[in-house]
């Protein structure tokens, strides 16, 4: 079958007005205090002189910018020049073309401390809820800036942007985390199924260790456990109160079901110490106590969580 000429152009103008939208989208939120470079701050005064110049010595950073997100600003009409193309990130170019490339007359990424480079990638990006918590951060706080995990010349995924696949990206850092996810018992991150970012917000959250939450608060876990979530008409005081992380160890774990403990009746011992003062006969001690209270993460039935 073939497609009309005409259909094929109405998709074209579609695709065209979408990406429009797009720049539009981004460009409505900036309004607001971050600005891009100045020359002033910059220690030498200079103009916007436009990426076509940038581009006549620098064919390779156009060539690899053409090829990402990044190149939806260069078609940007619609606001000054500081806020499309090059000199968006590297700030305004005359002194350092009239120089024949001075390289101490442009806004260099490579010396910079890590403040100002985030400073610099925020001035578009702040206004993301994936990064807005960005600065409050425990990356932030440890020195850790966009560029440690994006590259926007030479990313080797094109996609995001990033200088490593994930999770490798992370463990390039977090070592010992590694080792976690190679336990008997785990998320399957390693396969691909799972990812770090399914439950941290590498952007920085509101809640501690970058946890992800739903828009309730409620615990990363429900998102893909939705049947532990309840509400139980008995519930199960820990599930509540301290959280999944009371007897599950996130990551992975020697201990079937990624519990904290090797055995079930040790972990529940723990709380429930007085144990023997209850119903209980003593051969119940060589059994699971999850062999009876089986519905350990509560229950609409059993005020004991037998089901
Ligand atoms: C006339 C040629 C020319 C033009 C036009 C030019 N540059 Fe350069 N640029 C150079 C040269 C040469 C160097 C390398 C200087 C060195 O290595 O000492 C350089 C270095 C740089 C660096 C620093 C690279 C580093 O190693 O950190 C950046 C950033 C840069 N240019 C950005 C730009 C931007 C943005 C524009 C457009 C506004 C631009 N250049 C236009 C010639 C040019
Ligand atoms: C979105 C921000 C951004 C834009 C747009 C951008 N750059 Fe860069 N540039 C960077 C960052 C960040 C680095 C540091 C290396 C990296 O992350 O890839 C860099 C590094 C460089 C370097 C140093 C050599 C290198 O590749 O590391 C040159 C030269 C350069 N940019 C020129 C340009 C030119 C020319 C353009 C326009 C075609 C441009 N940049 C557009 C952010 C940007
Ligand atoms: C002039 C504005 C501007 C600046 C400055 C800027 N970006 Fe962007 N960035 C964009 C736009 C526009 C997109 C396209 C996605 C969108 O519309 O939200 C984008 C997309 C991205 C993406 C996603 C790419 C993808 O494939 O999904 C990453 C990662 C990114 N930027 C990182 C950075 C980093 C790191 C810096 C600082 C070195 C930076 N940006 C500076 C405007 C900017
Ligand atoms: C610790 C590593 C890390 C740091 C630091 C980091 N990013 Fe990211 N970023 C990622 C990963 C991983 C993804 C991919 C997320 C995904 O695929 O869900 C991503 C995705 C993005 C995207 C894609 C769109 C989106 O909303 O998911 C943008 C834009 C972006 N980052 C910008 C930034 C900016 C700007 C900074 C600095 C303020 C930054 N990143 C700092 C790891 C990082
Ligand atoms: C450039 C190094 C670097 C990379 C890459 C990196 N991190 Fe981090 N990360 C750190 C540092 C430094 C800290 C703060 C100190 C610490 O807790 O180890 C941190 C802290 C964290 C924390 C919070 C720990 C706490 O105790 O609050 C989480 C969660 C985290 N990183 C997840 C990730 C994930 C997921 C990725 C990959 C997408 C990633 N990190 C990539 C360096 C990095
Ligand atoms: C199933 C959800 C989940 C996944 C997937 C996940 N994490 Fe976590 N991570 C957590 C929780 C929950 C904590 C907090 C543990 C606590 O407070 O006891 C945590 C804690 C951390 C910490 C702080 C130190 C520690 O071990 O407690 C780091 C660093 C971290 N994660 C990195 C990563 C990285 C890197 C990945 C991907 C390779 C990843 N996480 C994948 C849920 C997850
Ligand atoms: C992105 C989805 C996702 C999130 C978020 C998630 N899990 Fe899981 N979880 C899974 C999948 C999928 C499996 C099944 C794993 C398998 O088959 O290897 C699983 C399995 C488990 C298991 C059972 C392991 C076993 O041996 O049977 C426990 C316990 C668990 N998750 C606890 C948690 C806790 C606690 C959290 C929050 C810190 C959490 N999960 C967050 C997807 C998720
Ligand atoms: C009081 C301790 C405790 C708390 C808190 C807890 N669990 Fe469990 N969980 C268990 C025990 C014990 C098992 C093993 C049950 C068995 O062996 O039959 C288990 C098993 C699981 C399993 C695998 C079997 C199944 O029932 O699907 C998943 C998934 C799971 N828990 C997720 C969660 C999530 C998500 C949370 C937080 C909402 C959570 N758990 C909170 C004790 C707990
Ligand atoms: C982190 C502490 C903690 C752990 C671990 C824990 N529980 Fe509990 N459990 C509680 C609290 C608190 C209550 C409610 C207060 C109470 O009745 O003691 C409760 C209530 C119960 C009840 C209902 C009792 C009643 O009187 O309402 C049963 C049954 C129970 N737990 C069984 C278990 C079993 C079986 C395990 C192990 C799989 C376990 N618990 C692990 C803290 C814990
Ligand atoms: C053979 C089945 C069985 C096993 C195994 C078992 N229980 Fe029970 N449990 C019961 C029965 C029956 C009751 C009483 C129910 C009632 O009062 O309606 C009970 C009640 C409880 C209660 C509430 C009453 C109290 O004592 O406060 C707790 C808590 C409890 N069990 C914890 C445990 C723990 C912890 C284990 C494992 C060490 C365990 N059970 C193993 C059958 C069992």
């Amino acid at each position: 079958m073939r497609v009309p000429r005409s259909f094929i152009r109405l998709i074209t103008v579609l695709i065209s007005v979408l990406i429009l939208c797009g720049v539009a989208a981004m460009a409505a939120p900036q309004e607001k205090k971050s600005q891009p470079a100045t020359a002033s701050e910059s220690g030498y005064s200079a103009q916007y002189i436009g990426s076509d110049t940038c581009k006549t010595c620098h064919e390779d950073q156009f060539k690899n910018v053409q090829g990402t997100q990044h190149f939806k600003t260069f078609a940007e009409k619609g606001r000054g020049q500081d806020w499309h193309g090059c000199e968006s990130c590297h700030g305004p170019g005359s002194a350092h073309v009239d120089g024949g490339g001075d390289k101490a007359k442009i806004f260099r990424f490579a010396g910079k401390k890590s403040e100002q480079i985030t400073e610099r990638c925020m001035a578009c990006h702040e206004n993301n809820l994936e990064h807005q918590n960005f600065n409050r951060s425990v990356h932030a706080k440890n020195g850790v800036t966009c560029i440690s995990c994006h590259s926007v010349h030479s990313a080797t995924v094109r996609e995001k942007l990033l200088v490593k696949k994930s999770p490798d990206l992370c463990f390039s850092c977090h070592t010992e985390t590694r080792a976690d996810f190679m336990k008997p018992f785990k998320h399957r991150v390693l396969d691909g199924y799972i990812q770090c970012q399914d439950c941290h917000n590498v952007h920085g959250s509101v809640q501690p260790k970058n946890l992800r939450a739903n828009a309730a608060q409620d615990a990363v876990c429900y998102k893909c456990h939705a049947e532990k979530r309840g509400p139980f008409v008995f519930e199960h005081e820990p599930v509540r109160t301290e959280g999944c992380t009371a007897c599950h160890t996130p990551h992975g774990s020697t201990n079937p079901r990624l519990l904290t403990r090797a055995r079930v009746n040790t972990l529940c011992l723990e709380c429930h110490q007085n144990f023997y003062n209850g119903p209980h006969p003593q051969n119940t001690k060589s059994q699971a106590c999850t062999m009876c209270h089986m519905g350990i993460h509560g229950s609409n039935t059993s005020d004991v969580f037998f089901k």
